[in-house]
């Protein structure tokens, strides 16, 4: 092939423009799969070393930054805005191990963060990766298809230097490329550190295990062409419709992931059913393509389910038929199924071990962002054999809404 490859990703306002920083996750590199389809995608001149932060696009970032302190035990790390001299935008930075969280809210009605907002509502704008050179990671990917979202630039403040650079992705998602150097602020420079009333309580997130991007009908292949193309990701896990539909609705998916399998990134299409696929109905009130949810790993599910309750999250109901056959699915477990069937916990089992995973309701009106929480027992996979009893509780949900 003679020349990059070329996307149909169209340029667009970086609304993200480089809010950034953090450690990524220590993430133990599992097994290998034995049946990985034979492929050699192109090694990238970096190294991309793991999820960085999540920046949102968010109507009332002060009343949003309550939100994940008081249900999910985030602590309020960092702020940016008028006080700092950025008359643009409010930013509020939360983290929760090696969770990191930003919620950017505009200032004023010229701010071209409020062409996110009316288009998308509530959700996510950039997702960031830690890597070791953000120069080398934009001339990479750009060369490779991707369109530049911001060009490198370098950062500082007393807490030290960052290099920071920016890619297009799916819908009007950027990538921004984040390098530290022993940076000792609080967040990035440029970011104040904040004081918080709220005594938030560790739900016991730790990082982050995958980020989803669902797109609208046939795009599916395209973005995960993307991905091999600038990242050299592989194909981890793929399912088809006849995989995870149920009556109604159906999706296809295929997982994209770097070799250590530290960043997992589903890409998601609508597969047709009797009646409007979940991720058709997600197309539709997103106005395209975007981040479907985000999994958060946990070391004791139950106890970060018991917390979150606790606090107020929603949950998708599971039946307690799911847990009839259970133990016949998944075999021996060290959990007490009594009590993942109270806490309505799901779990599936692949050739390295089993998962358990709950998915929240979507956290805006919109049906749109929701979060996993996830646990894994060794498990790589994603819950396959849990998609039918999720669609069936997701269609349950889509009837009410007069969406499905
Ligand atoms: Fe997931």
């Amino acid at each position: 092939m003679i020349g990059p490859p070329t996307f149909d990703f169209r340029p667009k306002t970086p609304y993200n423009a480089a809010v950034i920083a953090g450690p990524s996750a220590p993430i133990k590199t599992p097994e290998k799969l034995p049946s990985r389809e034979a492929q050699i995608p192109m090694k990238p001149s970096f190294k991309l070393l793991g999820f960085d932060h999540v920046t949102f696009a968010v109507g009332n970032a002060k009343q949003a930054a309550h939100y994940y302190q008081t249900v999910f035990g985030f602590d309020l790390a960092g702020y940016r805005g008028l006080e700092q001299g950025d008359r643009q935008t409010a930013s509020y930075v939360l983290k929760q191990n090696h969770v990191q969280f930003v919620l950017n809210t505009p200032y004023r009605g010229e701010s071209p963060l409020n062409e996110s907002l009316k288009k998308h509502g509530d959700g996510v704008t950039d997702i960031a990766f830690h890597v070791d050179d953000a120069v080398k990671a934009w001339e990479h990917t750009t060369k490779h298809g991707a369109k530049s979202a911001f060009e490198p630039r370098t950062m500082e403040d007393d807490g030290g230097k960052v290099v920071v650079s920016g890619i297009h992705t799916y819908g009007d998602v950027t990538h921004t490329f984040v390098e530290r150097h022993h940076y000792k602020g609080v967040f990035l420079p440029g970011y104040a550190p904040a004081k918080s009333r709220i005594k938030a309580e560790s739900t016991g997130l730790l990082f982050i295990d995958h980020i989803v991007g669902n797109q609208p009908d046939s795009e599916m292949e395209n973005v995960v062409r993307f991905y091999e193309n600038i990242f050299g990701f592989q194909r981890l896990w793929t399912v088809d419709d006849k995989d995870i539909s149920t009556e109604h609705t159906a999706l296809r998916s295929v997982v994209v992931a770097d070799e250590n399998e530290t960043i997992k990134m589903p890409i998601n299409e609508p597969a047709h059913g009797l009646k409007k696929s979940q991720i058709q109905e997600y197309v539709d009130f997103n106005s395209g393509a975007g981040v479907q949810h985000i999994a958060m790993s946990t070391n004791d599910i139950v106890f970060t389910i018991k917390k979150l309750v606790e606090n107020g999250a929603e949950f998708l109901y599971v039946p307690k038929t799911y847990y009839d056959d259970l133990s016949q699915r998944v075999g021996v477990i060290e959990e007490d199924v009594k009590v993942l069937e109270k806490m309505g916990i799901l779990v599936d089992r692949d050739d390295s071990g089993y998962l358990l995973q709950l998915f929240t309701k979507p956290v805006q009106d919109r049906p749109t962002l929701f979060f996993e929480l996830i646990q894994r027992k060794n498990a790589r996979s994603f819950g396959k054999g849990n998609f039918k009893a999720l669609f069936e509780s997701i269609e349950r949900e889509q009837a009410r809404r007069g969406t499905l």
